[in-house]
């Protein structure tokens, strides 16, 4: 890397907004990339920090289809959640966009369109899975089938994630739409595709990929084998109709790639952020330095695709690093959004209100830098109490607490130089091992060794904590009170360089401890400074940097975590399954709240059969169905046109809701409602009874 750029731009990769965010996407991505940056800014440099929600691709449209709702509506509520979160953390993003923003738009339009203006896309008509039942084509995450790799049944279009084998749609053995079911068939289609082929020879690419060789070797070697194997030409354009619409005339029903609008969405944010021409500086100038932090599987789209498109555009930077990592297990398992196999931000916070810095500090030490890790709440315990609590909280707080007992918290004037050789000789050794464990971890954050960085703060506030062990300032006041001047002054400026030492990777704790050293105003230039804090400094009292983890407080989250692998286990059991992704039932649909008997019992459930149906003018939706309840006939309408045709209806028992306040649809009053089983492709099942029984019959 150029030793000295002018500016950074850091990236974050963007989260698809569709779940919230967990422990997995932090350590992996977010909480190096904060640290770093914060690093950065701490030495005053210029940097940008670009996050942002990427809110197009298929994950996305497969969230909505689930729950109902719009893909617009999927990216509101997760956007938000995951703003929060990454808040609450304090990942501190310069800006954090959106790639459904109007500027997102045009600007992922206008870099097609200057790709496509330059000639840049392979115009071809390929054949493409389409869905003759839904009407549409399939995008490769709709394909499900047997992987012919591993014979993993759940396999994707576009990837097996038993094997990991990325896999073409028609690479499956007995596809079948993830819409409907239905075997898909092969129809014609025109897309527009990057010469991955060609630009692999290009001098341009030659020369940017020799960067490879100072990257770490997670990296390079999968790059090395995207590159030997002969890269292909790939499809920068959809047959989707959520995503930006591609910018050319005959591509009607067609988007971007979310693969080619997400990684623009740095730009476009970046664009947001700075509001004039000054991002130009950033994302156009030789002098800056463009770092991309992401996780593994990630790392073909950043190391490859968007540099390929940044060469063919002409004047764009091209990354400078991408330290990106391996991915995070929890308790022995993989982490899963769809299982809710995951400790999720925002509910550990709601367990351990105020307590970020202990969650960063164990995915900081087990960041899966080089290979994939585990976290389990144990050994979180384990690294809080005997790290955190018993190490760098204890040096702080007996350094603080001893000074205000002894000196009202006023820094002693030392007056007479020490004399005793082995306090000398604690002392000397203590600042050796401080300021060669704060220069070793400085040293590892500029080559993103995050882990080992925050190792070696902890050695600090080890040596810390060691000189007061060694010299016991609490038994020599009663002897030595002068030395003991000395011994405290020297350790309240340990203290202070450990909180700005601390920064980076805890911050909420540098902010508390800087506070209780009144010292809101040291500076990452005063880390090698051996006074920071004069005599007569005033101090203000200690309070508690970290509390102990408790047993009980890790017993009920494994107890939590134990009773999400059960019902998966049930849910597994009871489900048949098309793919893996159908296993999302109790994440999408989390079982509601307990309620008692009584709650149960004001609703009156009856046996109803349909004797009319027909459907409501200008309503696709809705049916208009006559039900005979026994007691008496209701008129009810039902948003089940598409699932049941009007006369298949006729003569069904049916469950009523029979006591649902009456209401007005369409003009026309609904008196009950009909309850109906919902699957994941959103198709609906009437709930019957088994067997014929009179009408009006309760259901209880
Ligand atoms: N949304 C992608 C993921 O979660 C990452 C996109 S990174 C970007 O895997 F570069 F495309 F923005
Ligand atoms: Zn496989």
């Amino acid at each position: 890397m150029k030793a000295n750029p002018k500016r950074y731009l850091v990236t974050a990769a963007l989260p698809y907004a569709n779940g919230p965010v967990h422990i997995g996407h932090i350590a992996g991505c977010y909480l190096p990339a904060d640290i770093y940056v914060r690093y950065l800014r701490a030495q005053n440099k210029d940097v940008l920090f670009i996050c942002g929600s990427d809110e197009h691709g298929v994950p996305i449209t497969i969230k909505a289809k689930k729950e109902n709702i719009t893909p617009k509506q999927v990216v509101d509520k997760y956007d938000g959640i995951m703003r929060n979160a990454f808040q609450d953390f304090g990942i501190n993003f310069s800006y954090y966009g959106r790639t459904t923003s109007e500027t997102h738009k045009t600007t992922a339009q206008d870099f097609f369109k200057t790709l496509y203006d330059k000639g840049v896309f392979k115009e071809e008509i390929t054949q493409q899975y389409y869905d003759e039942e839904a009407k549409q084509f399939l995008a490769d995450r709709y394909i499900v089938g047997t992987c012919p790799r591993c014979g993993n049944p759940n396999a994707y279009g576009d990837q097996c994630e038993k094997c990991g084998t990325s896999l073409n749609p028609t690479d499956l053995i007995n596809p079948k739409s993830a819409l409907s079911g239905a075997t898909p068939i092969l129809k014609e289609t025109k897309n527009w595709f990057l010469p991955m082929d060609t630009i692999q020879k290009s001098e341009e690419f030659k020369s940017y990929i020799k960067r490879f060789d100072n990257w770490k070797s997670n990296i390079k070697g999968q790059c090395q084998s995207w590159l030997n194997e002969g890269l292909q030409p790939r499809a920068m354009t959809r047959d989707l109709d959520w995503g930006v619409p591609v910018p050319i005339n005959d591509a009607n029903g067609k988007v971007l790639y979310v693969w080619f609008d997400a990684p623009i969405g740095y730009i476009s944010a970046t664009k947001e952020y700075l509001n004039n021409d000054t991002w130009k500086d950033y994302w156009q100038d030789a002098d800056s330095s463009l770092i991309h932090f992401i996780g593994k599987d990630n790392i073909v789209f950043h190391a490859i695709i968007f540099p390929m498109m940044l060469i063919e555009h002409g004047k764009y930077i091209l990354p400078t690093n991408i330290p990106a990592n391996e991915f995070l297990n929890l308790e022995g398992d993989k982490i899963s959004t769809s299982r809710n196999w995951a400790v999720w931000l925002h509910e550990y916070l709601i367990d351990f209100p105020n307590r970020q810095d202990e969650l960063r500090y164990v995915l900081t030490s087990i960041a899966p830098e080089t290979k994939d890790s585990e976290f389990t709440w144990k050994d979180f315990q384990t690294r809080v109490n005997s790290e955190l609590v018993s190490i760098f909280g204890n040096f702080v707080n007996r350094v603080l607490v001893l000074c205000d007992k002894y000196y009202e918290g006023i820094l002693p004037k030392v007056t007479s130089k020490v004399t005793d050789e082995k306090i000398i000789s604690d002392y000397s050794n203590c600042i050796k091992q401080v300021n060669e464990s704060l220069e070793k971890m400085c040293s590892n954050l500029d080559t993103f060794k995050f882990r080992d960085a925050q190792t070696e703060f902890i050695n600090a506030a080890r040596a810390g904590n060691k000189f007061l062990a060694d010299t016991e300032p609490w038994k020599l006041i009663k002897t030595d009170s002068e030395n003991v001047k000395t011994i405290m002054f020297e350790a309240v400026q340990i203290c202070a360089r450990l909180a700005i030492a601390a920064e980076p990777f805890l911050p909420f704790t540098a902010n508390k401890l800087k506070t209780m050293l009144n010292a809101e105003n040291t500076k990452w230039d005063d880390l090698f400074n051996a006074i920071i804090l004069p005599e007569n400094h005033k101090i203000n009292k200690a309070e508690i940097l970290y509390k102990q983890v408790e047993d009980i407080e890790i017993q009920q989250q494994l107890e939590r975590l134990e009773k999400i692998k059960t019902e998966n286990q049930k849910s597994t059991n009871t489900t048949s399954q098309l793919s893996s992704e159908n296993s999302k039932t109790n994440q999408l649909h989390p079982v509601k709240s307990d309620i008692v008997y009584d709650d149960f019992d004001k609703i009156d459930l009856r046996v109803g059969k349909v004797i009319e149906a027909e459907r409501v003018p200008k309503a696709d939706k809705l049916l208009k169905l006559t039900v005979d309840l026994g007691f008496e006939k209701r008129t009810i309408l039902s948003g089940i046109a598409e699932y049941y045709q009007p006369e298949e209806l006729i003569g069904k028992l049916v469950t009523v809701v029979a006591n649902l306040a009456p209401r007005k649809i369409r003009g026309i009053e609904s008196q009950g409602m009909l309850l109906m089983a919902g699957n994941d492709f959103g198709k609906l099942y009437c709930v019957s009874p088994e067997k014929d029984i009179e009408q009006g019959s309760v259901v209880k």
